[in-house]
């Protein structure tokens, strides 16, 4: 028997889509390289939620079986309310995945985390023999960290030791990221904080030496990952 229900049979982004159009080519492009039975890592995010439709459509208007690998609750869902079947890392190794990104520097590097699913998004793309990162021209950059914070997720018990060692890495600016609809600091789907954190100039071995610091988890720092990068 299926639910009825409207609110987890309801396909919308949770806001107004920027930049609507770029993101709709490059999901377009993702819907393309499909193919029957490939295992997916989808990533989260506005430009990740367009392309799972566009892959959903595909899915119904050519009989194709794909299975998806989510990276957040909010993917899942939209995968869930789409009828695209889902399985974990722990099951199966993605063919291939997609994701959206916040920056893009010329090397392809990335700030990931606006979303605060990098952890699993960043799990699934070191798992993924290819990935594909769409992005509209605004998140084109000349350095990282031009427009965005680099996101830290934080173990709560460590945030004070975190705030002081991030002090060696020159950051300008430390902030908690705050949860919006809720009281108090956003929790992440492994139940961490996150750090939105600015610094003088982000160093190429940031993301290594941040997270060797006890107590984080990840960082929204790519930096030297063999990624295809798809303008919209
Ligand atoms: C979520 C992310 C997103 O991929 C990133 O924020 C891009 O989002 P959007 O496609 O909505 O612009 O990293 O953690």
């Amino acid at each position: 028997m299926k639910w009825s229900n409207k609110i987890a049979n309801t396909i919308e982004w949770s806001g107004e889509i920027s930049n609507r159009e770029q993101k709709e080519k490059a999901a377009e492009f993702i819907a393309k390289r499909v193919k029957d039975g490939d295992v997916i890592g989808v990533g989260s995010g506005s430009t990740a939620f367009l392309a799972v439709v566009a892959i959903a459509k595909r899915m119904k208007d050519e009989g194709l079986s794909i299975t998806a690998i989510p990276t957040s609750n909010e993917v899942s869902l939209t995968c869930s309310i789409l009828g695209i079947p889902t399985t974990t890392l722990l099951q199966k190794k993605p063919d291939w995945a997609f994701d959206g990104a916040d920056e893009v520097d010329q090397n392809n590097s990335l700030i990931k985390g606006r979303g605060g699913a990098m952890f699993a998004e960043k799990l699934v793309i070191s798992s993924s023999p290819e990935s594909y990162i769409l992005v509209d021209e605004s998140k084109l950059v000349s350095y990282l960290g031009e427009k965005f914070p680099v996101p830290v997720e934080v173990d709560p018990r460590a945030i004070n030791l975190v705030e002081t060692k991030l002090g060696d890495f020159k950051a300008t600016e430390i902030k908690l990221r705050p949860a919006k609809g809720k009281d108090g600091p956003v929790i992440t789907e492994a139940g961490n904080v996150i750090l939105d954190v600015r610094f003088e100039k982000i160093g190429y071995d940031f993301e290594k030496e941040i997270k060797a610091i006890p107590g984080v988890i990840e960082t929204g720092l790519f930096t030297g990952y063999d990624l295809k990068i798809v303008k919209g």
